[in-house]
């Protein structure tokens, strides 16, 4: 799991130190750093799949002589599958002072510290590497052991999921792209794949715990994912199934009325919100012991009661070993996760807030801790007082 997350003359951020738990919720005005947060971590396992990110640090001659050589070709992958960010111009802090062009990004796990810093190259989109930090693995270093796993953060090779504030949308057909959706195991941070991903892995069992739902009619996951949906619209079934003759895979919903099933519907009749979530759903019933989570706004175009369930669903995945990082503007999102600590779901050690606020020159994060109560410690103006605020004005 990634315990903290340093952040330097990286967008909104000139210096930042984020702890991390399994559970943790980005939350804050439009605009005030929460995705930058997610696309960090996103750009590094962009950067590390794409073979971009050395996992060697230079050697000490190499940085004596200001050299790069053995990491020339290397550095952060701004665009790519995961994240587009542009070019350095765009993600060097803007106040960043002359002397200190540079862009750090540090992960810890645990005791290993594993950090990045890359020159700024302001029309470039790779952007060069000038130091790596690794955990210290030479004899007598009492960090990880030798070996290809030592210098690579669990993150970057382990299960993974990251789906954007902007999703799919209903449609008549999904992609059938075998090797990223069964061979990887992505979802497509749009969701593009999850239908493919739900035909293929339809009858792999939920494990026993808290992510699985009491009220489905089976352990398997495509009972389970309509069991978690039926929480938005009661009595879903969900089906995926190939288009014989095409690269394509279809979606359609069916319902338990009062006079038995209804014959199935396709996505577009059925209204936006259950297909636009359908991705959160299996990206956390899915989702493994070890595994990083990355959501952005998972309440969108739900009601408040599905909002408030999705943040259990989410929660669950934590408790079963996943770490979720989501980004939410819902108070129902965050009294979902306030109630899933009061009833035992999640720690409240385990879960980690964070409230992003503008102070001028960029980002300035308060932590609120949640209690066992699911109390919640402080709250700092902004900080979802809006009903409080509103409901005042009325009442005046
Ligand atoms: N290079 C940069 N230097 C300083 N601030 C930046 C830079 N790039 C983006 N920002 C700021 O970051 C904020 C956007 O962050 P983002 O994470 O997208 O917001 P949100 O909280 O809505 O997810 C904006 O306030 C923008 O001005
Ligand atoms: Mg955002």
């Amino acid at each position: 799991m990634i315990d903290r997350l340093t952040l330097h003359n990286y967008k909104a951020f000139q210096n930042a130190e984020l702890p991390l738990g399994p559970l943790t919720l980005l939350t804050g005005l439009n605009s005030s750093g929460k995705s930058s947060v997610l696309q960090s971590l996103a750009l590094l396992r962009q950067s590390y799949e794409s073979g971009d990110l050395a996992l060697s640090a230079l050697p000490d001659e190499e940085h004596r002589a200001g050299r790069r050589t053995n990491v020339a070709d290397k550095g952060f992958l701004l665009n790519g599958e995961l994240v587009g960010l542009g070019t350095g111009e765009d993600i060097l802090h803007e106040d960043f002072s002359e002397d200190e062009a540079r862009i750090g990004l540090a992960v810890d796990e645990g005791p290993y510290h594993y950090g990045w810093t890359a020159a700024y190259e302001p029309e470039q989109n790779l952007l060069p590497l000038l130091d790596v930090e690794l955990p210290d693995t030479s004899e007598g270093g009492r960090e990880r052991p030798a070996g290809p796993e030592a210098v690579t953060p669990a993150f970057f090779t382990g299960p993974f999921q990251y789906l954007h504030a902007d999703r799919i949308s209903p449609a008549e057909f999904y992609p059938r792209d075998h090797q990223v959706a069964i061979g990887r195991g992505f979802l497509g941070v749009r969701g593009e794949h999850t239908v493919n991903f739900l035909r293929h892995h339809r009858d792999d069992a939920v494990p026993t715990g808290p992510l699985r739902h009491p009220k489905a009619t089976s352990d398997l996951l495509i009972d389970q994912a309509a069991a978690w949906m039926g929480e938005l619209c009661p009595g879903v079934d969900i089906r995926a199934e190939a288009i014989k003759g095409t690269d394509a895979v279809s979606l359609s919903y069916g319902f338990q009325g009062a006079l038995g099933a209804t014959k199935r519907r396709r996505p577009s009749n059925v209204g936006f919100g259950l297909t636009y979530v359908l991705p959160i759903v299996v990206a956390c019933l899915s989702a493994q012991p070890g595994a990083l989570i990355l959501l952005e706004n998972p309440e969108a175009h739900l009601h408040p009661q599905g909002q408030t369930r999705m943040a259990t669903l989410a929660a669950s995945a934590a408790a079963q070993g996943a770490q979720v990082i989501m980004e939410t503007h819902s108070d129902h999102v965050l009294n979902g996760v306030r109630l899933a600590v009061k009833q035992g779901r999640v720690t409240p050690a385990q879960v980690v807030l964070h409230y992003f606020r503008g102070n001028g020159t960029g980002a300035e994060v308060v932590s609120p801790r949640v209690n066992a109560d699911g109390r919640i410690d402080q709250w700092p103006t902004g900080f979802f007082d809006e009903l409080e605020n509103t409901l005042d004005q009325l009442i005046a």
